[in-house]
């Protein structure tokens, strides 16, 4: 077994859907017995980052295929962004959608709300509808949801720090990624690289910055976590806020750097970009250090027309879900992180910044018993008609190798997925913060007074 606290070997009891005891040569009487010998066992991974494209967007990605391949890639709970069709912004759209996609949902799924000026007052009835937090997009981004002025983002961030809601950020600035695009688009330039200048470092930097010193406003017991965070500046100004800002890296991110546009061209074209190795080498860096708390996918997915044309019209977003976790164990099995580190990074950190650990995310007593079983000495070459997403052929990864191999794949105690095949019916679950707003009456009240519940700035 491996968690964040280390290594062990044991036998794991489950019972009812949850983990009901760990130990050494337990009775199994009448209990049907997996043999996990030589495998590893690893709590089923929480990506705190994906985009199923429902509603409205499902000619690229749907519920179904979306989480059939979470279940391929080890995945047992996704959290899904509201930057759809129409986007998801109210308690209305969050109930409609927590119901719409349940039938065919594979593996355990939460969903995020967009923060927007016309919600920043009524987060509590979103929340109250099962949002698991709300993402700011603070720049321009697919699906076009406009960015949320300060001001949204201060009563958010208060409204985090009250509920412990988690506030995710895409962090880069509109009028610096539009003003940049213009000046290249007038010089003339359309080839793939254009887009890592479009968007440079100091569009990201500039936001995680405001962004930082609002969250030091508001005060500490925000739960605010930037996305994909991609640039070696933008962690200087995360190592300042320890405690108050988190951040969340995507493999894409410490994998390529800019010169393998040659290679990808628009398949690797992604917001923020992929960038120069000195980045890449940072955030390796970040991740090793702690100052990286969770790893996300941001599967998003595009139709291959949508990656078609020039860089100005070509779909940013790279899909990644079912890549993310033999990410992760490939790098322990090279010894680029610690093996403890993959369930840390995927699986415990992502759970607690939405605020469901340890029923998930842990493999603890009292645990969903949502399982992966890995086999260290396998490999996986990735091939197309391995990825289970409704476009495969424009994925990055098709061809590469990672070291170990996902074997089983168990959700509340159910096998979803074994050896190559999905197994069973689509049986995930809406996963709620229920209870998370103990102090709903008071929050409402002062909602409905125009004012904020927490005196922070
Ligand atoms: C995301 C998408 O396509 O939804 N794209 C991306 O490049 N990461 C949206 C986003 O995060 O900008
Ligand atoms: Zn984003």
């Amino acid at each position: 077994m491996v968690t964040g606290q280390g290594i062990l070997e044991a036998d794991v009891l489950v019972r009812d859907g949850l983990v009901a005891a760990l130990g050494r040569g337990m009775a199994a009487d009448g209990a049907e017995v997996l043999d996990a010998t030589g495998m590893l066992v690893l709590p089923g991974a929480v990506d705190e980052h994906v985009h199923s494209r429902e509603p409205g967007m499902t000619e690229k990605e749907d519920f179904s295929t979306m989480t059939r391949a979470a279940a391929a890639g080890g995945v047992t709970t996704v959290a899904d962004m509201p930057n759809t069709s129409p986007p998801i912004d109210s308690a209305e759209r969050v109930a409609r959608k927590g119901v719409d996609v349940a039938g065919r949902a594979y593996v355990d799924y939460a969903i995020f709300a967009a923060l927007t000026d016309s919600n920043a007052r009524a987060l509590g009835g979103i929340v109250e509808a099962g949002a698991i937090g709300f993402k700011a997009y603070m720049g321009p981004t697919t699906g076009g949801v406009s960015p949320p002025s300060d001001w949204s983002v201060v009563l958010a961030l208060r409204f985090s720090r009250e509920t412990g809601t988690p506030i995710f950020f895409h962090a880069e600035n509109g009028s610096l990624v539009e003003g940049f695009s213009e000046e290249l688009r007038r010089a003339g330039r359309s080839d793939p690289a254009a887009h890592s200048e479009a968007r440079p470092p100091v569009a990201e930097e500039v936001e995680v910055a405001r962004i930082a010193r609002m969250a030091a406003a508001v005060g500490e017991g925000v739960r605010a976590h930037v996305a994909h965070v991609s640039s070696a500046g933008s962690l200087e100004i995360l190592e300042g806020a320890r405690g108050i800002l988190g951040a969340e890296v995507c493999p894409h991110h410490l994998l390529f750097t800019a010169e393998d546009y040659a290679v990808h061209g628009h398949k690797i074209k992604v917001n923020p970009p992929i960038r120069g190795a000195q980045h890449r080498e940072a955030l390796w860096r970040a991740l090793r250090s702690g100052l990286i708390s969770t790893m996300g996918s941001d599967h998003a997915p595009h139709a291959p027309q949508d990656k078609e044309g020039d860089v100005w019209r070509a779909a940013s977003g790279i899909p990644g879900v079912q890549t993310l976790l033999p990410f992760a164990l490939d790098s322990a099995l090279r010894g680029l992180i610690r093996l403890e580190d993959v369930p840390r990074l995927t699986s415990e950190n992502p759970a607690r910044v939405l605020g469901i650990y340890p029923r998930k995310g842990a493999l603890a007593p009292g645990s969903d018993a949502d399982l992966v079983l890995v086999d260290p000495r396998g490999r996986w070459k990735v091939r197309e008609e391995d990825l289970l997403y409704k476009h495969p052929e424009v994925s990055p990864y098709i061809g590469m190798e990672f070291r170990g191999r996902i074997v089983y794949t168990m959700l509340r105690g159910e096998i979803i997925y074994r050896d190559g095949e999905i197994v069973g019916r689509p049986g995930g679950r809406w996963v709620t913060r229920g209870g998370a707003l103990r102090g709903r009456r008071s929050i409402e009240a002062r909602e409905r007074r125009g004012g904020s519940a927490v005196s922070g700035t």
